[in-house]
């Protein structure tokens, strides 16, 4: 009788034991899984990403300065490109739809010029949307045809360039002038001679300059060539085009060595070659080796150091 009793207490003991295991291993289980579809990689995972893609996230999002941060991805829809995007020195967040999609239109771009284009807003018509310039950056604004100037704007502290340095009747402003005039002369200890031969102009000016190119070839070219009045850097009177002894074109300057010598040292002037050959497509000009912009020597060593255009630097370092 006894031992039936114990018989029976044992088995009793052991369908508990074995309720309490299941409920303890179903508990486990179900905050496991819990646990699981809350974790980040199961959410990447369930929204399309790869593992690598995974692993750059949270490596990335873990950044100081990270561009996007982690639930900025999640609730992100999955794209094949979001990762090689973030990987991009001069991606701007703010413009992550726009280079998805300008992505998307031209599928042979690499990712790298999808973002420039994109920063400098490419992905829009020229001449559309135009916005003013913010003439509150003095020697860092921007001036292109996307920024136009009022017809008004002129800097107050024009200068007259010396004749020794210069062809015609030249304006620039005097911190310009300053910095024009140490370049000349270490140019000249190399017996090498810069010569200003256009320099700050009026939107009037402009206008006929631009009219006069498209009566006598096309807008299109004119375009290529020329601003439009008041989309020009020549009404800041921080820019000059340059040449020198027995250049007759203009295009001839890129065959001198005064040229040669521009391109490794105007930055250290805080001149940029401001429309370099290859980089149409973000300026929106044909390569023009005589046209310098001056921003100053830090911005132009800069620029000069990174082998981007000011467009690109604009739009990049003052959206920071
Ligand atoms: N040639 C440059 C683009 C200007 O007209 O300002
Ligand atoms: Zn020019």
């Amino acid at each position: 009788m006894k031992r039936r009793l114990k018989k029976k207490v044992v088995a009793c003991f052991i369908s508990s034991l074995i309720i309490i295991m299941t409920i303890v291993i179903s508990i486990i289980m179900i905050v496991n899984y819990n646990k699981k579809i809350h974790s980040i990689p199961y959410k990447l995972e369930k929204l399309g990403y790869q593992k690598e893609e995974i692993t750059f996230f949270e490596d990335f999002t873990k950044g100081e300065n990270a561009k996007m941060n982690m639930d900025d991805i999640l609730n992100h829809p999955y794209h094949k490109d979001l990762s090689s995007f973030l990987k991009e020195k001069y991606f701007i967040y703010e413009n992550l739809e726009r280079y998805l999609a300008y992505k998307d239109k031209n599928n042979k771009l690499t990712n790298s010029e999808v973002v420039s284009l994109v920063n400098v807003n490419r992905d829009k018509e020229y001449y559309e949307n135009v916005k003013k310039v913010d003439t509150s950056k003095e020697n860092l604004m921007l001036v292109n045809k996307y920024y136009a100037l009022d017809k008004d704007f002129a800097f107050d502290d024009l200068v007259t360039v010396s004749i020794q340095h210069c062809y015609g009747n030249q304006k620039i402003r005097k911190e310009v002038y300053e910095k024009f005039k140490q370049m000349f002369n270490d140019a000249k200890k190399e017996g090498l001679t810069i010569i200003i031969n256009s320099s700050y102009r009026t939107y009037d000016y402009q206008e006929n300059l631009w009219n006069n190119y498209a009566r006598t070839h096309d807008e299109a070219w004119a375009d290529s060539y020329a601003a439009r009045a008041g989309h020009s850097e020549h009404q800041t009177g921080l820019t000059i085009d340059v040449t020198t002894y027995g250049v007759k074109e203009q295009e001839d300057f890129e065959t001198t060595d005064e040229f040669t010598w521009m391109r490794e040292n105007a930055h250290k002037y805080g001149f940029i070659l401001r429309y370099p050959k290859n980089q149409e497509n973000i300026t929106g000009y044909s390569c023009e080796s005589w046209h310098y912009r001056y921003v100053g020597v830090d911005v132009a060593t800069k620029i000069y150091e990174e082998g981007i255009t000011f467009d690109e630097y604009y739009a990049f370092y003052f959206n920071q």
